[in-house]
């Protein structure tokens, strides 16, 4: 059967034949641009490794010889000699940790400890993959927070507190010059409603006011379906020398932390988490700055001192730090304009105590002199503590502690 066609229909066929191949093929050479950028991207975090461990929960873990580490991609650490320990180690109280309840089980870990360990001399990188990166807003955006995202206790501007759907629940102290910081902090794997938000658990030590050039150094447990496609409860580090804009990444997706220690991996899941009225594990973080040489570094648990943060990313903290805080922070998205059901700390109120609602306990600051204390002056906050709350205390066996968490959206939290 033929069809008869007039060369004006021929003609207009074949221009909407060009124009659809024309604008094809600009969809896919911008698509192909975008991949070539990831690839590139995925390139330079991904270190060449002398060993590849699978973790059970679907990471692979690359261990990456100390001095080939994304941080010294950073021009100013081209000539850095490593620290391989730091030259103080501040002391005061130390307090049992990790387990509380004691049935026999092993103490916390990582998850893919199960499957190997990495060789001395190198440090385990959780390997970023494409998918990772596509999540992201965009390739700059891939690892780094939104802006302004940290507590401002002390703002008196309500739209501040409000800002951006992040919410807290938190202990600070300020006023004082600190120089560092300490907390065992109960871990948990609070439900995720929106896979734009997040909840993490955390201490902030802040340098700076809260303008444009906030110095902050962050560190604790999250868990982000964004920024690692799952659910895990994973250990995490932030840092930003301007209040999250242009420097500052989590873990090691950015040149900055230089990492000497090869059993613990950033940004990996910690295993076991807590369980709503049984067994209750925690894990200790230490942020101190070397009095001699100026770096902050960083201790988890009794065991592992993890590295450091060059003095010279800061300003405000090249000298101390004004502030400190610990707490629960949960994005807010307000899907379908109600309350996010997103869970901050265990998912529970602080009236419920221990073995229901999520603790920081033995919370300790370093002072002048370079020793660990008991934070004089804690105050707390919380923008809705319908949704989140807070409530601290103090004895002599958790030093100076507080409960905090909740579920996020209930009757009183619309
Ligand atoms: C590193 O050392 C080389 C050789 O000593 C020197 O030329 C260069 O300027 C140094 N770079 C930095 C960033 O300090
Ligand atoms: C934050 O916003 C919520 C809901 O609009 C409001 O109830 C609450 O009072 C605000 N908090 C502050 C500290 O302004
Ligand atoms: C994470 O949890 C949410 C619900 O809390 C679920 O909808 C989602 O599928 C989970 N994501 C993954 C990767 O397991």
């Amino acid at each position: 059967m033929a069809v008869h066609i007039s060369a004006g229909q021929r003609l207009a066929q074949l221009v909407l034949v060009l124009i659809c191949l024309s604008c094809a093929e600009g969809r896919e050479i911008g698509a192909r641009r975008r991949l070539a950028d990831v690839h590139k991207h995925l390139k330079r975090l991904n270190k060449p490794a002398v060993k590849s461990i699978q973790s059970p929960d679907g990471d692979t873990i690359d261990c990456v010889p100390v001095s080939h580490q994304p941080a010294f991609d950073h021009p100013f650490l081209k000539n850095h000699t490593i620290q391989m320990r730091p030259t103080y180690h501040p002391e005061g109280l130390t307090f049992e940790q990790n387990k509380i309840s004691s049935n026999g089980e092993k103490p916390m870990t990582q998850l893919w400890h199960q499957n190997g360990r990495c060789p001395p001399d190198t440090i385990p990188v959780r390997r970023t993959k494409k998918s990772d990166v596509l999540r992201a807003s965009s390739i700059k955006r891939y690892g780094k927070k939104r802006h302004r995202s940290t507590p401002n206790p002390t703002s008196v501007d309500p739209d501040m507190l409000n800002e951006s759907g992040h919410q807290h629940a938190i202990a600070y102290v300020e006023g004082d010059k600190y120089y560092g910081a300490k907390a065992t902090i109960n871990v948990w794997e609070p439900k995720i409603e929106q896979s734009n938000e997040f909840s993490l658990s955390q201490l902030w030590i802040l340098g700076g006011s809260f303008g444009q050039d906030l110095n902050s150094i962050e560190a604790g447990w999250q868990v982000s379906p964004d920024l690692y496609g799952d659910n895990n409860t994973r250990l995490f580090t932030y840092w930003t020398s301007d209040a999250y804009q242009a420097t500052g990444c989590y873990n090691l997706l950015c040149s900055g932390f230089i990492q000497i220690n090869s059993e613990i991996a950033m940004g990996a899941s910690i295993y076991p988490t807590s369980s709503y009225h049984g067994s209750q594990y925690d894990i200790s973080i230490l942020v101190w700055k070397d009095p001699k040489e100026g770096n902050w570094w960083m201790q988890f648990g009794n065991d592992y001192v993890l590295g450091y943060w060059p003095s010279f990313l800061f300003s405000y903290l090249a000298d101390s730090a004004s502030m400190i805080e610990w707490g629960g922070e949960v994005v807010n998205s307000e899907p379908d304009g109600a309350h996010t059901s997103t869970q901050m700390g265990s998912g529970h109120f602080p009236e419920e105590g221990f073995g229901k609602s999520s603790y920081f306990r033995n919370i300790q600051v370093v002072d002048l002199s370079n020793n660990l204390r008991a934070p004089k002056g804690v105050n707390i906050f919380t923008e809705q503590s319908n949704c989140y709350d807070v409530q601290s205390g103090n004895n002599g066996d958790w030093g100076s502690y507080f409960y905090y968490g909740g579920p996020g959206k209930n009757p009183n939290c619309q």
